[in-house]
């Protein structure tokens, strides 16, 4: 068997955003319980705007769109935003799908709302994390809300190595690593067996730059969120509606702020 090293885009975000996620049962639901949520805590009605940074495959994007909202969507990896617009395309949904990098928005007061979910929020060093919030904060209109949907980090999930069988053939996944001096869960390399191809294809220099996230606490978010300039700063503990409140053992920590 050849063994072969792929990039993010090349590879590695078509498996995971889109042939694992599928695998995965009741994603479905669980996308549209959280776009209910978002609906409800952003105050969105028909109409509004929404900006979904780091959207993927555009899940999150083809419900807001479901339910009338405005959706503008964008992910570095151009693999899923062409296979996001097909989607649209598809069901007939008029959402703006683009190719970009979440440090280097440019909108101007332009959307009711923006998200970042499924912990898209985090990837580089503090000072680019905060810039991220910055341009988001600017891309708002005023009153505009900002959603971000995280893990928390006194709950983290109890990761496993996993063989998963997909579609051409095996995953294997590492479990997370907290690295707890630097706060950052560090994602381990994986590996795919392609049976149809005989490839064992593993993550490349740019692919495992994907994989740390800074684990910012609820006190660290509330800071950097105050310092851009946002206020009613929220936090919920579930993603999913009942509105629940925010604890050290909440599933997930979700913060809502207004600019
Ligand atoms: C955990 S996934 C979440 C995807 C989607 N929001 C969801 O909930 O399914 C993180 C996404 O961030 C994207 N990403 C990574 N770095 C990015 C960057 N600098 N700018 C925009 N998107 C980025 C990845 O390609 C990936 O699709």
């Amino acid at each position: 068997m050849e063994e072969v090293s792929r990039g993010w885009d090349e590879f590695w975000a078509e498996l995971f955003r889109i042939r694992h996620r599928r695998s995965m049962q009741g994603i479905h639901e669980y996308d549209r319980m959280i776009v209910e949520f978002c609906i409800n805590v952003l105050n969105l009605t028909e109409g509004k705007s929404v900006l979904d940074i780091a959207c993927g495959a555009g899940d999150h994007c083809i419900e807001f769109a479901r339910h009338g909202i405005k959706v503008t969507g964008f992910d570095i990896a151009n693999s899923l935003i062409n296979y996001a617009k097909n989607r649209a395309k598809e069901e007939d949904l008029d959402i703006i799908l683009f190719q970009g990098d979440m440090r280097e928005i440019s909108f101007d007061r332009k959307f009711d709302a923006a998200v970042l979910l499924s912990h898209s929020f985090g990837f580089f060093n503090h000072e680019e994390n905060k810039n991220v919030l910055k341009h988001t904060f600017a891309a708002l209109k005023p009153n505009g809300r900002l959603l971000l949907d995280l893990i928390n980090p006194y709950n983290l999930p109890h990761f496993q190595k996993t063989w998963t069988r997909l579609e051409g053939g095996y995953l294997l996944s590492e479990p997370h690593v907290l690295d707890a001096q630097a706060g950052v869960l560090r994602g381990r390399p994986a590996v795919f067996i392609d049976i149809e191809n005989n490839l064992l294809i593993h993550m490349n220099e740019d692919a495992l730059s994907n994989n740390d996230i800074r684990m910012y606490t609820a006190l660290e978010i509330n800071q950097m969120l105050d310092e851009v300039g946002f206020s009613k700063i929220e936090f919920f503990g579930s993603n999913a509606l009942p509105r629940m409140p925010y604890s050290h053992n909440s599933n997930r920590m979700v913060v809502v702020a207004v600019k």
